[in-house]
């Protein structure tokens, strides 16, 4: 089976019940993910839930004050993310008609949207072929890979974006993004990862090298 079956496998038995995870529109898979940088599932649910309960479309979320939509984000920090995302409402709902760009590249320039970002809606809304790469993927893929590049160098994630792409399966890539993060956050977690019940055991590299505890490989900055 490939590495793309396998945790697709997995995530359809281990996955966690989430409201973003329900839906192909664009404009709550962007809210998600916006408040899900730098910021827990735990945490950033019950603000998404507020969030899609005020502002259902995003034409909503572009008329409101700003002072409501900062009340609203009060406790989640970083609050150029809820800047960004106002701004970004006001311009998919005044200039683009309320709809987003459909594909990664296009929707890059929209403020507060980077690699990671744009990859995510355009995967999970739009089906396009592209891998995300956060945190837990750099985890999983160092790990299975055996790469001890520095993942926060260029060397190092020029090297995981590749192989990020290599693994993602082009018929599925909004199911194998959420299943390869879901992974990584559940099973190959930073601390004591689950590896003797894990379904990529025997051909992951750090673990058949006994490096899991080794990698990833973070340059202090
Ligand atoms: N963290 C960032 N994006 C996520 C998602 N789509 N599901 C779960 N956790 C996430
Ligand atoms: Fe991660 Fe361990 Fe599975 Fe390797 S064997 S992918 S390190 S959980």
């Amino acid at each position: 089976m490939s590495f793309s079956a396998q945790i697709i496998a997995w995530y359809k038995l281990h996955k966690r019940d989430l409201p973003w995870r329900k839906t192909k529109d664009p404009y709550p898979i962007w809210l998600s993910e916006i408040m899900l940088q730098q910021t827990r599932v735990a945490q950033g649910l019950p603000y998404y839930l507020a969030f899609t309960e005020a502002f259902p479309k995003v034409e909503k979320l572009a008329a409101a004050s700003e002072e409501k939509v900062l009340k609203l984000w009060q406790g989640l920090g970083y609050y150029s993310r809820a800047r960004n995302l106002h701004a970004t409402a006001k311009y998919v709902s005044n200039d683009l008609n309320g709809k987003f760009p459909t594909t990664k590249k296009e929707l890059l320039g929209l403020k507060g949207i980077g690699d990671y970002t744009a990859s995510a809606i355009a995967s999970f809304a739009f089906n396009e072929a592209v891998a995300v790469v956060d945190g837990n993927v750099n985890r999983v893929l160092s790990r299975y890979f055996g790469i001890d590049l520095p993942v926060n160098e260029k060397t190092g994630q020029t090297l995981i974006k590749e192989k990020a792409n290599q693994v993602l399966d082009p018929k599925n890539p909004a199911l194998h993004n959420q299943a390869i993060m879901e992974f990584g956050a559940l099973q190959c977690k930073p601390k004591n990862p689950y590896c003797h019940l894990c379904p990529l055991q025997k051909d992951c590299v750090a673990f058949q090298q006994g490096k899991v505890d080794l990698l990833p490989v973070k340059i202090k900055k």
